[in-house]
This record gives C-alpha cells, structure tokens and sequence, in this order.
C-alpha cells in the first residue's frame, strides 16, 4: 500500500487488529527487516510497518530532509491510517525517528520499544564519517555500502553460523535507492542528542540489545536504561546490531511479553 504524506510517497503495511504498533527500520535496510515480528505480532495486534522515506518502495521529492522530517512522515501516516496513539518500536536509526517522533507528538505515543540505538548524538568523528559514506553511495552506489555495512551490523555468530542472514541483509540493503542511503546519513549526522528527552520520558519504554552488538553494546544501552524512568533492559545472546533478524523468536517473545503486559 501506499500513501502520499506532504507530497512524500510512503510505502506501507498495515495488518492484523488491536493496539497499533509501528515498525521503524535500521539503516541501511527497510521494512521487509520486519517480516518475522510482523507474522508474530499480527494475530494479537494491528502491526503497521513502513518505507521510511528514501528506501524501500518510499520515496522523496527532497534530497536534504531530517531525522525530524521522517517522524513527521510516520505521524502523517497514522493521520492516513486514523490512529491517535501507538507503540513505537525502533531499531538504530528507526530508534533515533522513534525519539524524534516522541519529543514532537508525545501524545501520540502509548510506549516505545528502542532496540539496538543510543541517545547521543555524534561525535564529530562519527558526523565525518557519515558524510564519506553519503559520498560513497552516491558515487559508488547501494552495493558499495550494503557490503561496507553487513559485516557490522551482523554479530560473529550470525556471520559464522548463519550465511543466509547476511545475505538478505545485503540484498534488501542493495535494493535501496543510493540518495536514499545518502539522505539518511545526513539526516543521522544532524540528530540532536535525545539523552534529557528520555531521561523525562513518560511512557514505558523496553530497550532491545543484541549481545555481540558493537555499534551501539550492551554497555551504552545499560547506562541508557539507568537514565530513562522505568525503563526495561533485554539483552539477546549470540545477536548483533540487527537483534530482530538474527534471534527472532528471543526478539519476538520480549516484544510479546512487553506489548501484552501494556493491554
Ligand atoms: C542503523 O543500524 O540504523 C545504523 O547503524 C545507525 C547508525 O548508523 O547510527
């Protein structure tokens, strides 16, 4: 399905009935990283998973936007969809558009499930990097960072013990249109740090971190769950960055348990 939000072509799947939930995908991938939670999910809850703009089937008429821009896409897309509150649930730079999309509309959130994503901002470092990389894709194409990117996004038990895994993360990654790739990492360079937002956040929050994950470990995430009220801390063994993907049936029983104990 498809939706135009302020002249963006949104791609969409909207499926099941209940509480709303929201998938917001990692970078460089795109909704189909959701398959297994979107059949586990669907017969309890209404599952909503999305292109955010510049991947998958979504597109954009702009080349420079921000991580703000793309919260507003999702909140756009719940006015399509006539939902007023949902659960959010963001895994690394789906958790940065998760806390941009709560620091703008915190009355249309019900809790938020932030997997595998940090509150800090960059460093410089980080923001210079981005910009090779946004550099990169244009020049050399999706490929180029699809293969820069599976080997650090995977943990070492996947890519030792389970090829087809980084194989489909290569290949949705590929699929993605390079101004895409390139728009996002310039709109990540941009974030602002969300730390005081959540340090002050009001709804339940269950944070998700892969064991072997090195792009945002488990030490980050401990000292996030010590500066957010109430929240939860899950870490999945022999998973990396991409938690949902490499352990789905552990990732799916944590969001099950979450999710049934809100109702
Ligand atoms: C992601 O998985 O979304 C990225 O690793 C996020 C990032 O580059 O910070």
């Amino acid at each position: 399905m498809k939706a135009t939000i302020d002249g963006v072509e949104i791609a969409y799947r909207d499926e099941g009935t209940g509480q709303p939930v929201i998938f917001l995908h990692a970078f460089p991938l795109n909704q189909r990283m959701w398959h297994e939670q979107s059949e586990a999910l669907k017969p309890k809850f209404r599952v909503i998973t999305l292109d955010l703009r510049g991947f998958g089937e979504s597109r954009s008429h702009q080349s420079g936007y921000s991580l703000e821009d793309m919260a507003s896409d999702v909140r756009g897309l719940m006015r399509h969809l006539s939902i007023e509150r949902a659960v959010l649930i963001g895994l690394s730079m789906g958790g940065y558009i998760s806390m941009a999309f709560y620091r703008r509309y915190p009355e249309a959130v019900r809790a938020l499930v932030l997997s595998d994503t940090r509150t800090v901002a960059d460093t410089e470092e980080g923001r210079a990097k981005r910009f090779q990389s946004a550099q990169k894709a244009e020049r050399e194409g999706s490929a180029a960072i699809a293969r820069d990117m599976t080997a650090v996004l995977l943990g070492p038990t996947s890519l030792k013990e389970r090829p087809n895994i980084a194989a489909r993360v290569t290949r949705i990654a590929e699929s993605n249109p390079p101004s895409g790739i390139a728009a996002a990492q310039r709109a990540m360079a941009g974030r602002p740090d969300s730390t005081s937002l959540m340090a002050q956040a009001r709804v339940p929050v269950l944070l998700i971190c892969g064991s072997e994950d090195t792009l945002s470990p488990p030490s980050e995430m401990e000292t996030m769950q010590k500066n957010i009220p109430k929240a939860t801390l899950k870490i999945i063994e022999r998973a990396g960055h991409l938690s949902n993907l490499e352990q789905p049936d552990r990732f799916n029983e944590i969001l099950l348990e979450f999710l049934t104990n809100l109702a």
